[in-house]
């Protein structure tokens, strides 16, 4: 999903001209996350189904807006428990994550999560202690961490290596005599989110269908009748290049065609997606506040900084964004700009690290005029340490659902 330039453009500047003092901002727009996310669940085959994984961005107008589209959102602690029963109080939890407190999972089934998401053996023996004790019987996942030979290269690997995510594979076997002596639990099916960032479709169809036959061979082998999957997030972006779009089309296609190789009619597949569900809703626009060059470089330094949009250093690249100008200059002094170089911008931050694009060629950038990053709608203002040097939070702006649009669709 790419921003609509044109419509944030506009939002960026009313809202800039409206600010009193040096400006920043976030920009959702939740029209574009309601579209995109509508088109992924349309596309899916029958057996595949979307949770949002809360993490990547779990701002109540978020939620909000996919609570109608999605199957329900997945979580990963008592504090994503308790704001999604705020904001969201009908909608579908499963709980994952690792490092799960005895409070959390006692909240947890309090609340009637449809699934938990089990990290460990050690969580296993916990959860059915407290699931005796409160006197349910709650469905559960067990998460598995195994080597898999479609393992893709990318860089962030939850699994297929020694992580601290999921079950070791060599001890599925004690998992299952334990579960055959407590049922207490009910082990509905297995959860793998072995990586993040994959970019390629067909290497994540091939990832897919690594993990299904996998559980087709445990049920071989285990006497199982597992027929339920959850198939991890882990979908990309290519944050250098936005253009080069993962591509669903193929995607799902191939999963349709998986369906019917695998024989997995009544299956249930779930993937809980984060980044790619929510990354192109959300713009973070920054004002120039100077320009000046050292060593040779030329740097735009810009309100706010990496406190507010950690993803570019969190992911090692060089943000792209644009230039809005802005008009007009009514400073008592001199309007500072850059005309065609090469600009690395940073922000506030007293740390050589506030660097969020490097080298990155304008065709002119003056002092006053705002930039606007894209790609800012997941894992951006939530993994962010709001708080180093006490800047002002950036203002955040929800650009609304078309209601027309709404209407004239239905
Ligand atoms: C267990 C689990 N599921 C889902 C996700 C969402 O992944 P992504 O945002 O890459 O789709 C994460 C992210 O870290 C995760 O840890």
């Amino acid at each position: 999903m790419l921003p609509n330039w044109p419509k944030i453009s506009r939002a960026a500047a009313a809202a800039k001209a409206a600010a009193t003092s040096p400006w920043c901002a976030y920009l959702y727009d939740l029209e574009a996350l309601r579209r995109h996310a509508g088109g992924l669940v349309a596309s899916l085959p029958p057996e595949f189904e979307l949770f949002y994984a809360a993490k990547a961005n779990s701002d109540a107008p978020i939620l909000r807006t996919l609570a109608p589209i999605v199957a329900g959102f997945e979580i990963a602690s008592s504090g994503e428990l308790a704001w999604l029963r705020e904001h969201c109080p009908q909608a579908p939890l499963i709980f994952g994550g690792p490092g799960k407190t005895d409070e959390e999972l006692v909240a947890a089934l309090d609340a009637g999560v449809e699934r938990i998401h089990v990290e460990s053996l050690g969580e296993l023996e916990r959860l059915g202690v407290l699931a005796r004790r409160i006197g349910v019987r709650p469905a559960i996942l067990l998460r598995m961490n195994l080597p898999l030979t479609e393992m893709p290269d990318v860089p962030l690997a939850m699994g297929g290596r020694a992580t601290p995510f999921g079950i070791d594979i060599a001890l599925l076997g004690e998992c299952l005599a334990w579960l055959a002596d407590h049922p207490e639990l009910r082990l509905e099916g297995f959860h793998f989110h072995l990586m993040s960032g994959q970019r390629d479709a067909a290497a994540h169809l091939a990832l897919i269908d690594g993990y299904v036959r996998t559980v087709q061979s445990w049920n071989r082998e285990h006497g199982l009748e597992v027929r339920h999957i959850n198939v991890g997030g882990g979908i990309g972006i290519n944050y250098r290049d936005p253009e080069q779009v993962f591509d669903w089309p193929v995607f799902s296609a191939g999963l349709a065609q998986l369906v019917a190789r695998r024989g997995l009619k009544g299956w249930r597949l779930r993937f809980e997606m984060g980044r790619y569900v929510a990354a192109g809703c959300g713009v973070y626009a920054m004002e120039v506040l100077d320009i000046k060059s050292t060593f040779g470089r030329t740097f735009v330094v810009a309100r706010g900084g990496t406190h507010h949009f950690r993803t570019p250093y969190a992911q090692s690249h060089s943000h792209p964004f644009r230039v809005l100008p802005i008009e007009p200059w009514r400073r008592p002094y001199r309007r500072l700009e850059a005309v065609r170089e090469a600009v690395t911008v940073v922000g506030q931050l007293c740390t050589p690290k506030d660097v969020l694009a490097t080298e990155a060629p304008v065709d002119r950038v003056r002092v006053g005029d705002v930039l606007l990053f894209p790609l800012a709608g997941a894992y951006a203002w939530h993994i962010s340490h709001h708080d180093f040097l006490r800047h002002p939070h950036p203002e955040t702006i929800f650009l609304p659902i078309d209601e027309a649009v709404n209407v004239a669709a239905e």
